[in-house]
């Protein structure tokens, strides 16, 4: 099976609810591509967003995870295995969204409007980042996209729109290979 054909029927399998939301990680990912479709992105970034928590579905059993206090770091996983297939500018911000977070973080009016899976999720991913982190981070050459793609994801929970389908993102997905 291609690369696209594997994450399509990995979309429409994957029923395992997105941590601590209502959402499936599958409708909480094209949500997340939807919202930065609806701001104008660039394909390159509506694609990281479609693919962005990629690595849940590679990892075993990602709520168990979380139950046992572990971090399975999804977003490492997902970058490993995508970035065989697609474009550095797709990739890079996907292994840094969890970055994202620790950076916006500082931001007490951010840090408090995370969900409490977030949270707890935060503390397990190093928690917010320090000032010396956050001046690396900035340096980053996608930091601009990776910060986009965090604040898109992080309102990617509702549960009374009207979804796309995955397949409606194949072209994309093509354009998108190596
Ligand atoms: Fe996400």
């Amino acid at each position: 099976m291609n690369i696209i054909n594997k994450i399509i029927s990995n979309f429409i399998n994957n029923k395992s609810l997105y941590i601590g939301e209502k959402v499936t990680i599958s409708e909480h990912m094209i949500q997340s591509a939807m919202i930065a479709e609806n701001a104008k992105s660039t394909s390159n970034l509506i694609c990281s967003c479609l693919l962005h928590d990629y690595g849940h579905f590679i990892l075993e059993d990602p709520d168990e995870l979380v139950k046992k206090k572990i971090d399975g770091k999804h977003e490492d996983i997902g970058y490993e295995y995508l970035k065989k297939f697609f474009k550095k500018e797709v990739v890079e911000p996907i292994k840094y969204h969890v970055s994202a977070k620790r950076y916006l973080a500082r931001d007490k009016k951010y840090f408090n409007s995370l969900s409490e899976a977030s949270k707890i999720s935060l503390k397990l991913q190093g928690g917010v980042f320090n000032t010396k982190e956050s001046k690396e981070f900035e340096k980053k050459d996608f930091f601009k996209n990776s910060i986009k793609l965090r604040k898109f994801d992080e309102v990617a929970k509702r549960t009374n729109i009207k979804m796309k389908s995955i397949i409606e993102y194949k072209d994309l997905l093509n354009f998108q290979l190596l």
